[in-house]
C-alpha cells in the first residue's frame, strides 16, 4: 500500500507540476477501492446528503453523519490522506464552534483535514483553525451549502467583480493557512488565473483543466447517481444499470428457482428426512 500522503506532498505536487486527484467516499468499502486505485485524497463531502442520504441538498447534514461515515472512510482506507467536510452551520456560527466541530474530524474520525466553504467571511476561522492544529481546506466558486444566495447551481465568476471577488478570496484563504483549495463551477480561464495566482494547490470541480488537480462525487463519476448529472461530470461508467440488471436477474432467478444451484448450497446426508425421524 502507498504511503499517506501529506500536506507537504500535496504541496509539493503543485511545485512539481503533477497533478492531483481526489474522489469523494463516504463508506469503508468504497473508500478501500478508491485507495487500492491510487487516489491521491478522500473526500468525505458533505455531498453524502444527496447522494448517500437523499437529502435535497447539503444543508441538512449533520456533524454526527459526517462523523459517523468519516470514520468508515478511515478504517476502509487507513493508508489515504482523508479530508472531512464541515456541513453548513457547524463552523459559520463562530471560530469556537468550528474549533470544536473540525477538531471532531481528526479526534473521532482520524481525518488528516477539513474542508469549508466560503471566501474573505470565513478567514479568520480558517486561521482560528490552523492555530488549533487543524488543516483547512477552502472551497470558493459555487458553494451548495449556500446555492440559494448564489442563484441557485450556476457558474460563478464569469463577470469581471465577481472574477475578481474571487481571486481576492483565493488570496485571502491561502494568507489565513488554507493548505489547498476546490475551485468548483467556474470559467476554465479564472480556474487558470487563481491556480496561478496562489502558491497553495487548486482542485478543480467545473473549473477546467488548468487547476493543480480535479474532484469528482464518486457516484457522479460510476454513473450511481442518476437524480441530477452537473455537466462538468465525465461519466467513467454507467453502474445503476448495471446494478439494476443485476438485481432484476437475481430476482428472476430467486422466483423461477435457479438461485441458490448446487453450487450456492450446503449437502447433507441423503436420509437426513428419515435420520430426523420425520
Ligand atoms: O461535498 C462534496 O462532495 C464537495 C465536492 C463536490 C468538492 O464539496
Amino acid at each position: 500500500m502507498a504511503k499517506r500522503k501529506t500536506i507537504a506532498d500535496i504541496l509539493a505536487m503543485k511545485k512539481e507540476g503533477v497533478k492531483i486527484t481526489m474522489l469523494t467516499a463516504y463508506d469503508a468499502a468504497m473508500a478501500s477501492m478508491l485507495a487500492a486505485s491510487d487516489v491521491d485524497m478522500l473526500l468525505v463531502g458533505d455531498s453524502l446528503g444527496m447522494v448517500v442520504l437523499g437529502y435535497d441538498s447539503t444543508v441538512p447534514v449533520t456533524m454526527d453523519e459526517m462523523i459517523h461515515h468519516a470514520g468508515a472512510v478511515r478504517r476502509g482506507a487507513p493508508g489515504a490522506f482523508v479530508v472531512g467536510d464541515m456541513p453548513f452551520g457547524t463552523y459559520n456560527s463562530g471560530k469556537r464552534d468550528a474549533i470544536i466541530n473540525g477538531s471532531r474530524f481528526l479526534k473521532e474520525a482520524g481525518c488528516d483535514a477539513i474542508k469549508l466553504e466560503g471566501g474573505l467571511e470565513v478567514c479568520e476561522t480558517v486561521t482560528a483553525m490552523v492555530q488549533a492544529g487543524i488543516s483547512v481546506m477552502g472551497h470558493i466558486g459555487l458553494t451548495p451549502q449556500t446555492a440559494t444566495q448564489l442563484g441557485g447551481y450556476k457558474v460563478q465568476g464569469r463577470d469581471v467583480e465577481a472574477a475578481k471577488k474571487l481571486v481576492e478570496d483565493a488570496r485571502a484563504l491561502e494568507k489565513a493557512g488554507a493548505f489547498a483549495l476546490v475551485l468548483e463551477c467556474i470559467p476554465d480561464e479564472l480556474g487558470r488565473i487563481i491556480s496561478e495566482e496562489t502558491g497553495i494547490p487548486t482542485i478543480g470541480i467545473g473549473a477546467g483543466v488548468h487547476c493543480d488537480g480535479q474532484v469528482l462525487v464518486t457516484h457522479d463519476l460510476l454513473g450511481m447517481f442518476e437524480k441530477f448529472i452537473p455537466g462538468f461530470v465525465k461519466t467513467y461508467c454507467k453502474l445503476a444499470p448495471t446494478i439494476k440488471e443485476a438485481v432484476a436477474d437475481y430476482n428472476n432467478d430467486v422466483r423461477n428457482s435457479a438461485f441458490p444451484g448446487e453450487a450456492h448450497s450446503f449437502s447433507s446426508e441423503s436420509d437426513l428426512r428419515s435420520l430426523l425421524g420425520l
